[in-house]
């Protein structure tokens, strides 16, 4: 198996703030991370620099064995933000309109992506609606929409779950897995711990901007004693 991402003793601050210390991780393709932490833990920076919006203070990032700014690498790579500021008036097909044009993609092949993931996202009865409308489980629903429209190699998501109904949950389950199936490498970032346990191959988790632990699945989940909400709850609080 080769390596999707590789971050090689990474560090990043904000001014005085350490945000990412000595990150070292990597995942290898056609796996699924799970990336937890406490809020503050750096997991939103180490994402931004996988995406190459900035570069580490030190260390070293490659994804797809090449620098995340690279243009071929980012036509390769989606992603859903923690927040998403869309142009508010803007509808479903205008977004992904959008979105699709800025990933080199035709027309035609835009129209026929966005109908199947309009129904896949369950955004059907938004019809032509503008963004500034949605409520906010609406809102995730189009972010994730956005970030598989180009069909994306590696899929990178931050904090996908948030804000969505029990339904929409198990429907996005379902997609990663889907997507996992078909061979795409994923990494999401989230406080759902019940959901990283029954999705993820790998878990990483982040405390005060530093890897606390970095396991396969199968080494967290077992009997009631050992759990991911045990190991989350033993590797945040031990000092
Ligand atoms: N633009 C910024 N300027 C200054 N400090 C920042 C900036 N962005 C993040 N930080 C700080 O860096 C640290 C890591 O933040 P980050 O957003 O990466 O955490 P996170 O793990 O994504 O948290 P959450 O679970 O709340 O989303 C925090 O202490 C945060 O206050
Ligand atoms: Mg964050």
């Amino acid at each position: 198996m080769s390596s999707v991402i590789r971050i090689d003793t990474i560090s990043k601050s904000y001014g005085e703030c350490k945000a990412v210390s000595q990150l070292t991780l990597s995942l290898q393709a056609g796996e699924i991370l799970g990336f937890l932490g406490t809020n503050g833990a750096g997991k939103t920076t180490t994402i931004k620099m996988l995406l190459g919006f900035f570069a580490p203070d030190s260390g070293k990032i490659s994804v797809f064995g090449k620098d995340p700014a690279d243009a071929v690498t980012r036509q390769r790579v989606g992603f859903m933000p923690e927040t998403a500021y869309y142009y508010p008036y803007l509808n479903i097909y205008e977004l992904l309109a959008f979105y699709g044009g800025l990933c080199g993609m035709s027309p035609a092949h835009i129209r026929q992506r966005t109908e199947e993931l309009i129904e896949r996202t369950g955004l059907q009865e938004a019809g032509d609606r503008q963004l500034k409308t949605y409520s906010k489980g609406m809102l995730q629903r189009a972010g994730i929409a956005q970030a598989i429209l180009h069909d994306p190699d590696l899929l990178i998501l931050d904090e996908p779950f948030t804000g969505l109904d029990p339904l929409a949950r198990i429907h996005l389950r379902d997609l990663i897995l889907e997507l996992k199936a078909k061979g795409k490498t994923i990494l999401f970032s989230s406080h759902e711990l019940s959901e990283a346990e029954l999705m993820c191959d790998r878990v990483a988790i982040m405390k005060a901007g530093k890897l606390v632990l970095d396991k396969p699945m199968s080494e967290v989940a077992g009997d009631g004693n050992t759990n991911l909400e045990r190991i989350f709850l033993h590797v945040l609080e031990t000092p």
